[in-house]
């Protein structure tokens, strides 16, 4: 099949890359000409595990293109999908959908043929009829379908998400745009992936419900964590003896900082201002939302206190600054939160992360950058953890600590033993596990 991808960001990028591992002819289309140059180069715009290699494989056996004409790209395909970004809009947390109804404009303009228009950025309910309405009303006799298709893929493990998800979700009521989304995602019929069939609004609900399900598991065993610091109970414990009932499950029962990315907080906002408009708000909702901006804002107080009180012309070392591991993905991290308090409370801040730096510079003024985790932390009266990269799960400690001021640490991702962390010599200080709890 031949399929046209509008937007070759996080999601394009990766779902052209894994249509294209399927067999399908895919033309993967930017704005932004950098970008496509880049790609025309090899080189990836985003950080993502074995992306670079899965392109170069299409590339080369010329199923996966690149180009910055979207009307060449859509003329003759059989699906064309909109994966343009859909942030949220200023003062009222609304998605703002100007790149996607844009994008439906020019794709009105250049389409040929029947063509199914798959919406696979996360749009509001409602959306789907809106796109429908901007081609039709642009091109009165063609013929085509409007369909839902939300992405569920996780940055850091994106490809795999891809090409093995727990379920896809298709919401057309037509039978030939079924049939075209049916043939499009066949490997996985072959594998026995579920494939939900659905309306469009369903299929578009699915998608926000489905995050906010997760974000809402994250705030509550958050909260748990809060509590059990103050009755010194374990936190770990608790998620385990919670997650093993197979009503609730292990998954998104880690505490840690709050939650951030560059979808989970704007989606939530989004679902937040939908539900209002169509006056039924969604109440648990609503606090998550709040909890969870207070919480990443409360995660510097905890670090001044480990400091004694203040952070004033103290020197705080940082290890991770992304929204989590293995992505470059600095968008909402907590890590925006954190610095700049520090910052304000007299903090010099000497911070690394393995794959974030480049993103975060700009966003993260006066931070001493380091070369890698062991460099951040000469002199540095308090070490902080922020995003749980595999290589400070096993730094040396005794290495930390002739480095070190003090050997205080804070790890907001509670990736070590709060009791063996003491025997080491460390203050040590996470997320809902007191230092009681573990003896
Ligand atoms: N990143 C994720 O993990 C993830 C997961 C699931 C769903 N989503 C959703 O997918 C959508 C895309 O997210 P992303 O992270 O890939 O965004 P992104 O910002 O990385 O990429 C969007 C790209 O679209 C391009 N673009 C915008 N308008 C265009 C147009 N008219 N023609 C051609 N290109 C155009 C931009 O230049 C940009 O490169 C969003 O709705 C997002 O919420 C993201």
């Amino acid at each position: 099949m031949r399929v046209a991808m509008i937007g070759t960001g996080y999601v394009g990028l990766v779902s052209g890359a894994c249509f294209s591992e399927f067999g399908h002819d895919v033309i993967c289309v930017d704005k932004d000409e950098a970008k496509i140059n880049g790609l025309h180069d090899g080189k990836m715009p985003i950080y993502e595990p074995g992306l670079d290699n899965l392109v170069a494989k299409n590339v080369q056996a010329k199923r996966l293109t690149f180009t910055t004409d979207l009307k060449s790209a859509v003329k003759d395909v059989d699906a064309v999908f909109i994966a343009v970004g859909t942030p949220s809009r200023r003062g009222d947390g609304h998605a703002d959908l100007s790149y996607v109804y844009a994008a439906a404009e020019e794709i009105a303009a250049a389409m040929d043929g029947y063509t199914v228009i798959v919406t696979k950025s996360t749009v509001p309910v409602g959306t789907g009829r809106e796109v429908e309405r901007i081609i039709r009303e642009a091109r009165p006799d063609a013929e085509f379908d409007v369909v839902s298709n939300p992405e569920f893929l996780r940055e850091g493990s994106a490809i795999e998400d891809f090409m093995r998800p727990d379920r896809v979700v298709i919401g057309t009521r037509s039978p030939r745009a079924q049939e075209v989304m049916r043939d499009l995602y066949r490997p996985l019929y072959l594998i026995e992936k579920p494939i939900v069939f659905t309306s469009r609004q369903s299929s578009e609900l699915i998608k926000y419900a489905a995050n906010t399900f997760l974000a809402t598991k994250i705030t509550f065993i958050n909260e748990i964590a809060d509590l059990c610091e103050k009755v010194d109970a374990d936190v770990h414990d608790v998620a385990r003896g919670i997650g093993l009932d197979g009503r609730i499950g292990r998954k998104f029962l880690h505490a840690g900082p709050g939650y951030g990315g560059s979808w989970f907080p704007k989606d939530r906002r989004a679902l937040v201002s939908t539900a209002r408009e169509s006056g039924s708000p969604l109440q648990i909702v609503e606090t998550v939302v709040r909890l969870n901006e207070e919480r990443k804002q409360r995660m510097a107080e905890r670090i001044v206190e480990a400091a004694g009180g203040s952070v004033d012309g103290k020197t705080i070392a940082v290890l991770g600054l992304t929204f989590k591991p293995n992505t470059d993905d600095m968008r909402e991290s907590p890590s925006l939160d954190i610095v700049p308090a520090l910052q304000k409370a007299g903090a010099t801040v000497r911070a690394f992360d393995p794959e974030g730096m480049g993103e975060a510079k700009p966003l993260l003024a006066g931070v001493e950058w380091c070369d890698d985790a062991y460099d951040t932390m000469p002199d540095a009266d308090v070490l902080v953890i922020i995003t749980e990269w595999n290589q400070f799960r096993a730094l040396d400690l005794d290495r930390v600590k002739s480095l070190m001021k003090a050997p205080v640490m804070v790890d907001l991702r509670n990736i070590y033993e709060p009791q063996s962390m003491e025997e080491d010599g460390f203050q040590y200080f996470s997320i809902g596990r007191p230092i009681a709890a573990s003896k």
